[in-house]
């Protein structure tokens, strides 16, 4: 059980009723709450409740329109993220409480302060290294129009300006990452055919593929909603298609690919995590036609070239600058 999750059951009493659980744990929360219904926006977490708890939770950038007694947001990374999701929650809670439950280390005692715009915070516990706030909703707030939240700017690239959409908690919000950038530089000489920017973000990498390889069909995958949403929006201000796909991991992605494009996730929430990384190279083959190629830009720290190596074939160094190197590795 996630130590949050344990928090929230200490309290089980305030629990009972209609109640939505946003952002929750993929563990046995919703089995212990008979009343509650969960939105997630983690494709991979969607998907372990879905098995489980079939029909009981959502998955998308907005809440479920029902009439709740009360709502828990579970604390995301970010902070913007954070200011939507309590108001997207508020919104439909006038007089009803508000809970917020988060690790300390992820900044829950900050973010409590975010719910004081809609009444007044109380710490109801702390444990498991976990804290649980409640505010009576006495101020709902309009529910939130997330485009109107979204970061937009304008890359100036080699070939010409690129219109990025940044939703909320989305990789890089409102600005290119280095890595990236360098990855852009080095897009050239792609083989032909279905193209995939793996862990997309805005849709930086795959919009700008579909640009360059106008005849090549473009896919998009991320695991969180919000990126996935970003992404359609990126391609759609710059008239550009492509398929995007909620998904967790390369598993989710179609096969006979000729090209994966990526760079690759490293964190999960507070916490450090190279799985989706790893996973990615050890079963790129498997998505790649023969000829097909694996283009990954890395923190020149991470050792992937021997696992490269070990699952793909020979990799190549494109390019290195500011820490960051562009792996080239054909599928043998
Ligand atoms: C380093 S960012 C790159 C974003 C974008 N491609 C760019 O260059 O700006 C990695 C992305 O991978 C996504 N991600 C993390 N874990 C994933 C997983 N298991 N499956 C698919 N995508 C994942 C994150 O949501 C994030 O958008």
């Amino acid at each position: 059980m996630d130590p949050r999750s344990e928090v929230l059951l200490r309290q089980a009493e305030l629990f009972g009723g209609k109640l939505l659980l946003a952002g929750l744990p993929a563990d046995d929360l919703l089995g212990h709450l008979p009343g509650a219904t969960g939105w997630s926006w983690h494709a991979g977490e969607q998907q372990l409740l879905e098995r489980r708890f079939a029909g009981r939770c959502s998955f998308g950038v907005t809440p479920a329109q029902a009439d709740f007694e009360a709502a828990v947001l579970f604390l995301p990374k970010s902070r913007e993220l954070t200011e939507y999701l309590l108001q997207a929650l508020a919104a439909g809670l006038e007089g009803r409480p508000l809970y917020l439950v988060g690790e300390k280390r992820a900044g829950v005692e900050r973010a409590a302060r975010q719910l004081a715009s809609y009444g007044a915070p109380r710490k109801l516990d702390s444990a498991r290294h976990c804290q649980l706030w409640q505010v009576q909703v006495e101020r709902a707030p309009a529910l939130p129009e997330l485009p109107a939240l979204a970061q937009r700017f304008s890359l100036q690239l080699a070939d010409g300006p690129l219109e990025v959409i940044s939703l909320p908690g989305v990789f890089s919000h409102g600005r290119l990452d280095r890595g990236s950038a360098l990855l852009l530089e080095h897009l050239d000489g792609l083989p032909n055919g279905r193209l995939l920017d793996f862990g997309c973000g805005a849709g930086i990498l795959g919009a700008v593929l579909k640009r360059r390889y106008p005849q090549s069909e473009v896919v998009l995958l991320d695991v969180d909603a919000f990126a996935v949403e970003s992404s359609r929006m990126t391609l759609a201000a710059n008239g550009l298609e492509g398929e995007v796909i909620a998904g967790d991991g390369i598993h989710a992605a179609p096969r006979q690919l000729a090209a994966i494009v990526s760079n690759p996730p490293f964190h999960q929430g507070v916490h450090t995590s190279y799985e989706a990384s790893e996973a990615l190279i050890e079963h790129a083959a498997e998505h790649l036609l023969g000829g097909g190629e694996l283009r990954l830009v890395a923190n020149a720290f991470l050792k992937y070239p021997p696992l490269i190596e070990r699952h793909l074939g020979p990799c190549q160094t494109l390019a290195e600058r500011d820490g960051f190197r562009i792996y080239r590795a054909p599928r043998g």
